[in-house]
């Protein structure tokens, strides 16, 4: 038997009364019923990143050092102004090579779904060589959110397993060229 993974639930967005937390237990909570990898949240707000050029703060290494020990990413995307949000995209650019040759799959929400911040999100995945799985559940701000509580339907369930196993299934695939 392989070793499992380690797959980093990562929450895009740090705002007072963000929902990424919410929805980012909920794929954990259905990850670690699998079994088949090491799931942690890894939330950018932890970090304390600055804006890229603007200062060599100690979060930076400790975010670069903790992509580092993971073989996998799943996005937590939130859509603002047809895009993902600007803490999302900071935090990747402040790594590099800590990116390289793993596997990623998302989970975005939005009114429609965020689908257009997720497909933003695949062009810059390919500049930093991560592998975009296909399988993508998209939530809805209407079906999926009830106010500021999170309500998913159950039809999401399938579609995150698949992505997650699409994410283990190229996670290992590219580990031999991963240093
Ligand atoms: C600055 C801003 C811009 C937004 N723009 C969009 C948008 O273009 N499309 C959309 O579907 N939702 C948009 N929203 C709604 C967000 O997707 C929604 O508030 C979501 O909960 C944000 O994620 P968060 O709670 O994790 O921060 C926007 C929200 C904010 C704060």
């Amino acid at each position: 038997m392989h070793e499992k993974l380690n797959i980093g639930i990562i929450l895009g967005s740090t705002r007072e009364g963000r929902v990424s937390p919410l929805v980012g237990e909920w794929v954990k909570t259905i990850a670690d019923q699998r079994g088949d990898a090491h799931y942690e949240i890894v939330d950018i707000k932890d970090y304390q990143l600055p804006l890229l050029g603007e200062g060599d703060a100690p979060g930076i290494a400790k975010w670069n050092g903790k992509l580092a020990e993971l073989d996998g990413f799943v996005f937590i995307v939130q859509e603002y102004n047809h895009s993902l949000a600007a803490s999302l995209k900071n935090a990747l650019d402040l790594a590099r090579e800590a990116w390289n040759n793993k596997a990623a799959g998302i989970v975005s929400y939005g009114s429609t779904g965020g689908a257009r911040a997720a497909e933003h999100l695949r062009g810059i995945m390919g500049e930093l060589m991560i592998a975009d799985v296909r399988t993508h559940p998209t939530l809805s701000l209407f079906h999926d959110f009830t106010g500021q509580e999170f309500t998913p339907q159950d039809v999401h369930l399938e579609t995150v397993n698949l992505m997650l196993d699409q994410v283990n299934a190229w996670g290992s695939a590219l580990k031999p060229l991963r240093k």
